[in-house]
C-alpha cells in the first residue's frame, strides 16, 4: 500500500499528530492532513501555529516491520519533506539539524516525530499561504511562508502530494539500508553544519562549532571544553545569532 492510503482529511482538530497516534486501525503509510488544528504541537512542547486554508498539516503513520530508531525518521523526513518543497517552489530549501526546513535562514516549515509502542508518526507543518499575521512574532528565528517567499499563493494539495511521495522513496531506502548516504544528503541540505551555533541542551546553553551528523542522528559538536554529542538538544534560533 502506498503513503496516503488510507487518508483521513479533517476540516479541524486538536492535532494530526494525537489522530494518527490514536487511529486503532491506522496502517503503514496511513495520513491525516487537516485544514486546521486547535493545539498543533511542536518540538519541546511548543505550539504549532495552524490557521486554516494557510498551510499544511499532515501527519503520516509508518508501522516498519523492524523497529527504527526515530532520530533516523526524523531526519530521513526533513530530507524527503525538503527536496519535495524545492521541487515544488523552486525555492532552495535548507534543513536545520534535527529537522526543520528553512529558506534563506527563516523557518518555513517543521517536523514533529512521535512514538507510542505500535507505530511511529511524522507531523509535518509547513507554511504555505501564510502572511506576517499569521506566523508567529521569534526575533531570533524568524518564521517564513511559501506566499511570503514568492510572492504568490501555493496549492496545499501539491505539496502534500510532493511529500508523501518524496517520504515513500526515501522511507523505502532507509528500510533497504541506504541510511549512511541518506545522512550523507542530510548533511549536505543542513544550514548548521560547518557553522558556530548557540546550543540548548537540558538547562546548559553554549556555543559550539557543528561539525557532523554521527550514525546515530546526533550532532557532533566541538567546544571550548572538548567534542560533545547533541541527541536531545537545540540551536537556539537560525544559528546565525
Ligand atoms: C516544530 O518545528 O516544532 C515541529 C512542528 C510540527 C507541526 C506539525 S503540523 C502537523 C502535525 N501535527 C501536530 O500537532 N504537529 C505536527
Amino acid at each position: 500500500m502506498s503513503f496516503g492510503e488510507p487518508l483521513r482529511y479533517l476540516e479541524t482538530t486538536d492535532s494530526t499528530n494525537r489522530e494518527a497516534l490514536e487511529w486503532p486501525e491506522a496502517s503503514h503509510g496511513a495520513v491525516v492532513i487537516a485544514n486546521t488544528q486547535t493545539a498543533g504541537r511542536g518540538r519541546l512542547g511548543r505550539i504549532w501555529s495552524s490557521p486554516p486554508d494557510r498551510g499544511l498539516y499532515l501527519s503520516v503513520v509508518l508501522r516498519p516491520e523492524k523497529s527504527v530508531p526515530l532520530p533516523q525518521i526524523s531526519l530521513v523526513a526533513a530530507l524527503a519533506c525538503a527536496r519535495a518543497v524545492e521541487r515544488e517552489s523552486g525555492l532552495l530549501i535548507q534543513t536545520k539539524w534535527p529537522n526543520d526546513l528553512l529558506w534563506r535562514g527563516q523557518k518555513i516549515g517543521g517536523i514533529l516525530c512521535e512514538a507510542n509502542a505500535e507505530r511511529a508518526v511524522v507531523g509535518i507543518g509547513l507554511n504555505c499561504n501564510h502572511d506576517t499575521a499569521d506566523l508567529p512574532e521569534r526575533p531570533l528565528y524568524p518564521a517564513s511562508s511559501l506566499l511570503l517567499a514568492t510572492g504568490q499563493t501555493h496549492e496545499v494539495a501539491r505539496y502534500s502530494q510532493a511529500i508523501l511521495r518524496a517520504l515513500e522513496t526515501d522511507f523505502g531506502r532507509l528500510k533497504a539500508a541506504d541510511w549512511p548516504q541518506l545522512r550523507a544528503e542530510f548533511s549536505s541540505r543542513c544550514a548548521t553544519l560547518g557553522e558556530v551555533v548557540p546550543i540548548q541542551q537540558g538547562g546548559e546553553s553554549f556555543y559550539a562549532l557543528a561539525e557532523s551528523v554521527d550514525e546515530d542522528g546526533a550532532l557532533l559538536v566541538k567546544t571550548a571544553s572538548g567534542a560533545r554529542k547533541i541527541v536531545a538538544g537545540e540551536i537556539i534560533g537560525n544559528g546565525r545569532a
